[in-house]
């Protein structure tokens, strides 16, 4: 079967620590501790998966436990791994969780700065044939940009989430990019790199659909911006000439209602189901597929974990 989509991206084990409010600089704090799949590929990629899309995962791994669960849970969700192996461990996230679900996050690369743009060439059969290609920035550029020009060339649709907020984000990987998904944060920080331009996070969501609109069109000129906000939802702008029949060039959808405990992979949760839904369901106008990611991820939140908290599709049914 041709993959529906292709994610090309991290795998870490993620070491959790949930506690009442996030650490702060100086503090020693008590936490209780579990561990569990993650890293945003592969959480994009077990969305994906679970919302029903034939889904392959290129990736680079350790030889050591964290790869062999890697590949264990691939296989449970009948992922199609591609993973490249250096000598490098597993990559991992050290992340705290608080009462609210809100979380920090710091991940420690490891294998996954070993995937090398060749090996990504290698899994052209895969690149070539996908609806989408979806891709973030816990890999290597130039390994995403090599299956961003594969894809291009090939016709496929690439969705780039530019995370995490600190990687350094070249314009030439923007403009491979069809559907960019940054949240607030990521959104600042790209416009401020990229353009110079000044902007507060947390004023964003408030900002009047015009202003926005002139900001993402900014950004990615070509193509359609989703700025992901939370419990909010997300504004989605569109390029001229972008959208089918009368599809509108600016719209927001607003959040899902949620009884949130762990709001980790949330963002992933939405870009897999997104690549998924696009992939899918061809016919489905863009705000479609928006809306379905949108409560996607909204249901992910109410289970602890990142990848392990991933609903299947039948789970959004009582909505
Ligand atoms: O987006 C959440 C993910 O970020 C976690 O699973 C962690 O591994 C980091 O990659
Ligand atoms: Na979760």
């Amino acid at each position: 079967r041709a993959p529906q989509v292709v994610v090309v991206g991290s795998f870490n084990v993620d070491h959790v620590w949930t506690l009442p409010s996030l650490p702060r600089a100086g503090e020693t704090r008590v936490g209780a501790y579990r561990t569990g799949p993650g890293g945003k590929g592969f959480n994009q990629a077990t969305a994906a998966a679970r919302a029903d899309a034939a889904t392959t995962f290129i990736c680079a791994l350790g030889d050591d436990a964290g790869g062999q669960l890697a590949r264990r849970l691939a296989d449970g969700d009948g992922i199609d791994l591609r993973a490249a192996h250096g000598d490098a461990p597993t990559g991992t996230a050290g992340i705290h969780v608080d009462r609210e679900g809100r979380n920090s996050i710091v991940i420690g690369p490891g294998a996954n700065a070993s995937l090398a743009a060749d090996f990504v060439r290698a899994q052209g059969d895969a690149l070539a044939h996908a609806t989408v290609v979806l891709a973030q920035l816990e890999s290597p550029v130039n390994a995403v940009a090599a299956a961003f020009e594969l894809a291009r060339e090939a016709g496929v649709l690439t969705v780039f989430n530019p995370a995490p907020v600190d990687a350094e984000l070249p314009a030439s990987l923007l403009a491979l990019s069809d559907v960019i998904t940054p949240n607030e944060s990521e959104f600042c920080a790209q416009l401020q790199r990229q353009l110079g331009e000044s902007c507060d996070p947390e004023r964003l969501a408030g900002l009047d659909d015009g202003d926005l609109h002139a900001l993402c069109r900014r950004l990615l000129p070509h193509g359609t911006v989703i700025v992901t906000l939370g419990a909010q939802g997300c504004f989605v702008s569109h390029a001229p000439g972008r959208m089918r029949g009368d599809e509108r060039a600016v719209y927001r959808v607003a959040g899902t209602p949620a009884q949130v405990v762990d709001t980790t992979g949330a963002g992933d949760a939405f870009n897999g189901a997104l690549a998924a839904s696009i992939a899918c369901e061809p016919r489905q106008p863009f705000a479609g597929h928006v809306a379905f990611a949108n409560r996607y991820a909204a249901r992910s939140t109410e289970r602890p974990g990142a990848a392990a908290a991933m609903p299947v599709r039948a789970d959004l049914h009582s909505d």
